[in-house]
């Protein structure tokens, strides 16, 4: 069977534990829908929420899908820790897309005036959004000279019936293709994709060279080859396994106020002078489910994790071999900050390490170096390697002036820093220890003796207790 959204949402069903929740009560796409997810994220280990009724809509939703750890490794049939180094061994082997005549995502078809954006669930998260935002699509392009075809996820502000505006953010490749066509003086045909197998959102996050198709790297993490359908009214091909396809041009040399929107790291984004999108036709399934994706919030932060932990971990090993795992916390909004785990790398070398990653994704401030005796996907164990192993007089090295990213809330202009800009510190703490020396030296009981321990064994309902009070 073709791997889609339906059939992962089949895998976390038989998964049968609190990974995956429905929602059965009406909430209000405005604040309401984002209200249960919060309450849902202070919890601790949120779980992928199916709302059953948006009110203003008949489609239901879709949400949460990266927050919670196990669903997100689950995409790639693994465990959390093992995300980065799935991702980078499937994409070894990118698969192309296959044509195919036609799929689901035909089942409906509003061509032109029918099409009608205010039919979609009308979400608006956070207090400050701008208005109604689609966040969790992946927008299809193909580059007008090569014709290789593109994806990526862009913020979508739905301002009218077949009206929108996009974010190309700077060095984006959509930012590329658009600015190319309107040197053609024509504008940019998007496929604009809701709802797929995660793995396609997975692909979309990662930096491919430009000769290589972020497609060909989703059938790559499938292990099958997507399936494309010709559009109704471009000249492109969409996927045929969507949910629901909007089809629409970006339209040449205009440009509107978008925003603002709250970002990453839950700031407000002032918002941009953004393209505007037409609508040409909306294609969907009879009973199509709408993906959202929760901004600012841990569902945002990790739909980019195995792409970037794939890259830190190949960059990381190519410096040196010793390191085992690269973990990105979602707190540190899964790019600001690395954990690292060393396996006795030789002394010194933990740090080259470090200034390897840092280079390589601008947005990593914060490298965090451990020794392999601290579980970089448990938080208490970090800390106490910081607590613990850390001299910060020596340990703690500060480097002032690079260029970070325009979503670091600390960032600063060049010029000045009480004014917001790309411009921020970094830093590396190094809490591993050298071997033999006292620090290395924790006293715990071995993992082999309580890891994998059958806690069933032990525990019983409190029903059963042999009570003594
Ligand atoms: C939920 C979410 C929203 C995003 N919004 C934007 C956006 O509005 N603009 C942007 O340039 N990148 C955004 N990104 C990041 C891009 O999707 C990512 O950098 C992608 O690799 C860009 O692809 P491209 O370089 O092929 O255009 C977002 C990512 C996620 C996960």
């Amino acid at each position: 069977m073709t791997k889609d959204l339906r059939t992962f949402l089949r895998q976390l069903d038989e998964a049968e534990d609190n990974t995956f929740v429905h929602v059965k009560t009406q909430v209000d796409p405005k604040y309401g829908l984002s209200a249960v997810l919060r309450r849902l994220d202070a919890d601790g280990v949120p779980p992928v929420v199916y709302f059953e009724s948006v009110a203003g809509s008949a489609i239901p939703v879709l949400s949460n899908l990266f927050a919670n750890p196990k669903a997100l490794a689950l995409a790639l049939d693994t465990e959390r820790h093992r995300l980065g180094e799935e991702f980078a061994n499937r994409c070894q082997t990118p698969i192309k897309p296959q044509s195919v005549e036609t799929g689901p995502v035909k089942q409906v078809i509003y061509r032109g005036d029918e099409a009608d954006l205010t039919t979609l669930p009308q979400i608006v998260h956070s207090v400050g959004d701008a208005g109604v935002y689609i966040t969790a699509a992946v927008a299809i392009t193909r580059d007008p000279d090569s014709g290789v075809y593109n994806a990526g996820i862009y913020r979508l502000q739905i301002v009218g019936p077949r009206k929108m505006r996009i974010n190309p953010g700077p060095g984006s490749d959509l930012r590329r293709i658009v600015l190319r066509n309107e040197e053609l003086g024509q504008p940019t045909p998007t496929a604009i994709c809701i709802g797929h197998h995660p793995a396609l959102h997975f692909a979309s996050q990662s930096r491919t060279p430009p000769q290589l198709s972020e497609l060909d790297f989703t059938g790559g993490l499938l292990g099958e080859p997507l399936r494309m359908v010709p559009a109704e009214t471009l000249n492109l091909e969409v996927l045929a396994d969507s949910e629901i396809v909007i089809e629409a041009q970006i339209l040449s040399g205009t440009r509107e106020d978008e925003g603002p929107f709250i970002e990453l790291g839950q700031y407000k984004n002032p918002g941009e002078y953004n393209p505007v999108v037409e609508v040409t036709a909306m294609t969907m399934r009879n009973d199509p489910i709408f993906h959202d994706i929760y901004s600012a919030h841990a569902d945002h932060n990790n739909a980019g994790a195995a792409a970037r932990e794939a890259e830190l971990l190949l960059r990381a090993r190519s410096v040196c071999p010793a390191v085992t795992t690269v973990h990105l916390p979602a707190p540190g909004a899964t790019r600001f900050t690395a954990y690292v785990a060393l396996d006795e790398p030789t002394p010194g070398m933990a740090r080259n390490v470090a200034l390897q990653l840092l280079s390589t994704h601008p947005a990593l401030k914060q490298v965090v170096l451990v020794n392999t005796d601290i579980d970089i996907y448990y938080e208490p164990d970090v800390q106490w390697a910081i607590a613990s192993r850390v001299r910060a007089d020596e340990d703690i090295i500060v480097m002032p002036g690079f260029f970070s990213s325009g979503l670091d809330p600390a960032g600063h202009s060049i010029h000045s820093r009480t004014e917001r800009g790309s411009v921020n510190a970094k830093w590396i703490i190094d809490a591993t220890a050298q071997p033999g020396s006292h620090q290395a030296d924790r006293r715990d009981l071995p993992r082999e003796m309580w890891q994998q321990l059958d806690l069933s064994k032990y525990l019983g309902n409190s029903s059963e207790l042999t009570r003594v009070w």
